[in-house]
């Protein structure tokens, strides 16, 4: 007789599964993974859309979205036959050698938000990098800034991955603690404010300032109306590049196509990640007009999987997939009736706070009462994953395809675990 786990295993069978039992995939995974992360005890084996099951077949909300890579949910059609198709025709090349699907990609990428041209990368940390590396030579070559003398700006709290460079511009401790020495030419000003900014962009040794137009990592922190427009001003005026990052805000996300759209505003290196991938593969881009772009020369900048057919085609289906399905709009109406619910139902005594954009939200959990890892754990057994940022702040950032249904559903598992703490 096969256990109730075994046969729920087997019902999600497609060859590659082993029989396992979530406590027996917990085990392997800490034995055998670095403990780099802290995983909430949910062990997935299949999604779908909105939907992720565990080994036992128990169904659940996915809030996270793999940190916002899976914008269009899990295993969608297109994007799954595309990987599928391209991975039997040709998948990587190596860009020694030209490929039938980069050009196209690239035209695609760089017409849908207005750039001469776009460098392909993988990971986002890996875009975020090259962004500085494109501002720093660019700051040599045509605002004259003396050589190994160039400044990069960033926002206290910033998160844009876990490089030696990326922690370098970090501000959390638990960040960049025990990775000394760090990148010279690094320093932050307070996010949301353009006085300290000008007072940074005034010295004439910065070339750029890069921030996250909605911080994500932070705990889904909104600047005030009017701070991106002003960033534009106080960029142009210094003659500094403005880079923003928008790996995890973009690509429909917070209910825009970027969340720059807001404020119709511009940035001279727009950086993509996460969703541009479809979820599916890694992908990320920094695009640029050619004045910027053009000082990385052949030879000087580089990635053996960057601008692969595989991940090129991947990302024209993401793009595609983007526009045909209206993801942003959705995304959008979704965002603000899920706001509404929460605002309406939740305890006010318990959450704090709900804020957010689009399906990038986030509650704040008053910690006298609860802590944000223990109410993801609650609304894990109730049906719904997702995950704290911090100790007080928990993300919601369900799949951008989520139905009012699907959305309603999930706001009552939400209300329902918090109203159920106890005060
Ligand atoms: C805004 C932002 N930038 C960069 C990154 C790094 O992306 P990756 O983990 O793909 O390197 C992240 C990841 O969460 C992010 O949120």
């Amino acid at each position: 007789m096969l256990s109730k786990c075994a046969l729920a295993a087997r019902t999600a069978s497609n060859g590659f599964r082993r029989w396992k039992s979530t406590r027996e995939i917990i085990e392997k995974e800490s034995k055998y993974a670095a403990h780099n992360y802290h995983p909430l005890p949910v062990a997935l084996c299949r999604g779908e859309g909105v939907f992720v099951w565990d080994a036992e077949g128990k169904r659940y909300f996915d809030y996270l979205s793999g940190y916002s890579a899976n914008n269009f949910g899990h295993c969608h059609p297109k994007i799954v036959e595309t990987l599928r198709r391209q991975s039997g025709i040709l998948h990587h090349t190596s860009r020694a050698f030209f490929n039938d699907v980069l050009g196209e990609y690239a035209e695609k990428v760089t017409k849908l938000f207005g750039y001469d041209k776009v460098l392909p990368m993988n990971t986002g940390v890996e875009a975020d990098d090259t962004a500085c590396k494109l501002a720093r030579k660019w700051g040599y070559r045509k605002k004259n800034i003396p050589n190994n003398q160039a400044k990069i700006i960033f926002c206290s709290d910033n998160f844009w991955g876990r490089s030696l460079a990326a922690v370098s511009a970090s501000t959390d401790p638990q960040s960049f603690e025990g990775y000394g020495p760090f990148m010279p030419g690094f320093s932050c000003v307070p996010f949301n404010d353009l006085q300290a900014l000008e007072t940074a962009l005034s010295d004439p040794l910065v070339c750029a300032f890069m921030v996250e137009p909605i911080q994500g990592e932070a705990g889904i922190k909104i600047p005030a109306d009017g701070y991106l427009k002003g960033v534009r001003r106080l960029c142009d005026k210094h003659n500094v590049l403005w880079i923003a990052d928008e790996i995890q805000t973009g690509l429909g996300r917070t209910g825009k196509r970027l969340a720059v759209d807001y404020e119709d505003v511009k940035p001279d290196i727009l950086v993509l990640g996460k969703a541009l991938g479809g979820g599916v593969y890694p992908v990320s881009a920094c695009l640029a007009n050619d004045d910027v772009m053009l000082v990385i020369e052949p030879g000087t900048h580089g990635s053996t999987f960057g601008g692969n057919p595989l991940g090129s085609q991947v990302a024209i289906a993401a793009l595609e997939v983007l526009e045909e399905e209206k993801v942003a709009e959705n995304a959008k109406k979704m965002g603000d009736i899920f706001r509404r619910n929460l605002r309406d139902r939740l305890n006010k005594k318990v959450v704090i706070e709900v804020r957010g954009k689009g399906l990038l939200n986030a509650i704040v959990i008053n910690r006298n009462y609860a802590d944000a890892w223990d109410v993801c754990l609650k609304m894990k057994d109730a049906g719904l994953i997702a995950k704290h940022t911090h100790e007080d702040i928990i993300r919601f950032a369900p799949p951008l395809v989520i139905d009012e249904n699907q959305l309603q559903e999930s706001s009552d598992i939400i209300s329902n675990t918090v109203n159920s703490i106890e005060l």
